[in-house]
């Protein structure tokens, strides 16, 4: 009968000593939390295809700010949904508008926590798309003039941080300079910097509103099917002047964590998004999985693979659980 010479087993014997070798913790402040703010007040708008988030006013979201500071998550970012929609996206320009209001709003009432401010036209257009359209297409380079403008009222407005997510060539590079002319040059940027043209997004566009009323967003965000072309748009924002680089969606890339995580040396946020969220939560409510495991399993393994961040709807709950 063959004996095994070494016995992995042996460190997994008990809890004691699965926890000392353990490789990868995960804790509350690794996440980044989603909201989204409409206008209006007392609004609270559940989110049919994603349970337990909400369309937040700007009293309700004071509310939400508060716990989720007091659960110990660090930041949120957020995403406005304007009540009128234009074609050049207006609101998302306006220092008055949706998402400079909330910002102001969070800053004045948790000035604590930190507040990412999502930099795309999508949730502000009309038509759905990510900046200037031209012969129904997005126009890359009109649309870097109108992120400018953008991430100053949103700096302006108390912003801690911008993120970037219309996979525009030149993004980063625009909106540091933007950010540098106005004496902002302290201000980050996380960029959206390997983003898949992904059928993972579905419930958010419900929760933002935001789904392209004509076409879909290839000519833009990537090709699942590709690696290398990600490592190179993450340079690229490196050249640029990102400080931190996302890639999204999170779990069905994990391969393009790991390839960024060892590549390049600037921290790695991953966004666990919606669809991926949405999944986890229908099975568990048609009790098929066990969520509390399977969504602490998805966090650890998005860490594991190499994020430094994880933006995720699951951050309260994985706050409370591992409380
Ligand atoms: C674009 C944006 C999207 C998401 C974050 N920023 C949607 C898109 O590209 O259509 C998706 C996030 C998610 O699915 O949770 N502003």
């Amino acid at each position: 009968m063959y004996e095994p010479y070494y016995r992995p087993r042996r460190l997994r014997r008990n809890k004691k000593i699965r926890s000392m070798v353990r490789e990868t913790i995960l804790t509350p402040n690794d996440f980044i939390y989603p909201l989204f703010v409409v206008e209006g007040r007392g609004i609270k708008n559940p989110i049919k295809s994603m349970p337990g988030n909400f369309q937040l006013s700007l009293d309700n979201l004071e509310k939400e700010a508060k716990e989720v500071y007091e659960l110990g998550i660090p930041a949120i970012i957020l995403f406005g949904i304007p009540a009128v929609k234009d074609a050049g996206g207006s609101d998302a320009r306006n220092d008055d508008g949706i998402i400079q209001r909330a910002v102001k709003t969070v800053k004045e009432t948790v000035p604590e926590l930190y507040v990412i401010t999502d930099v795309c036209f999508c949730e502000y257009t009309d038509h759905g798309h990510c900046g200037h359209i031209e012969n129904g297409d997005v126009d890359n380079d009109a649309t870097l003039g109108m992120l400018a403008e953008q991430v100053k009222t949103h700096v302006r407005a108390g912003a801690d941080m911008v993120a970037p997510s219309g996979m525009m060539d030149g993004m980063v590079g625009a909106i540091r300079e933007a950010l540098d002319e106005e004496g902002y040059e302290n201000v980050p940027i996380m960029s959206y910097a390997a983003k898949y043209a992904s059928g993972f997004y579905g419930p958010f566009r419900d929760a933002a509103e935001s789904a392209p009323q004509f076409g879909d967003r290839r000519s833009y965000q990537m090709d699942p099917a590709n690696s290398r072309e990600a490592l190179k748009e993450v340079a690229l924002d490196v050249e640029e002047g990102t400080d931190i680089i996302m890639v999204k969606p999170a779990l069905p890339y994990l391969d393009i964590i790991a390839k960024v995580r060892e590549q390049f040396d600037l921290p790695v946020a991953a966004y666990n998004v919606s669809g991926e969220f949405s999944m986890v939560k229908a099975a568990a409510q048609l009790g098929w999985i066990d969520e509390r495991k399977v969504a602490l399993e998805m966090l650890t393994s998005i860490k594991r693979a190499g994020a430094d961040l994880i933006l995720t709807y699951y951050a309260k709950d994985a706050a409370r659980w591992l409380g």
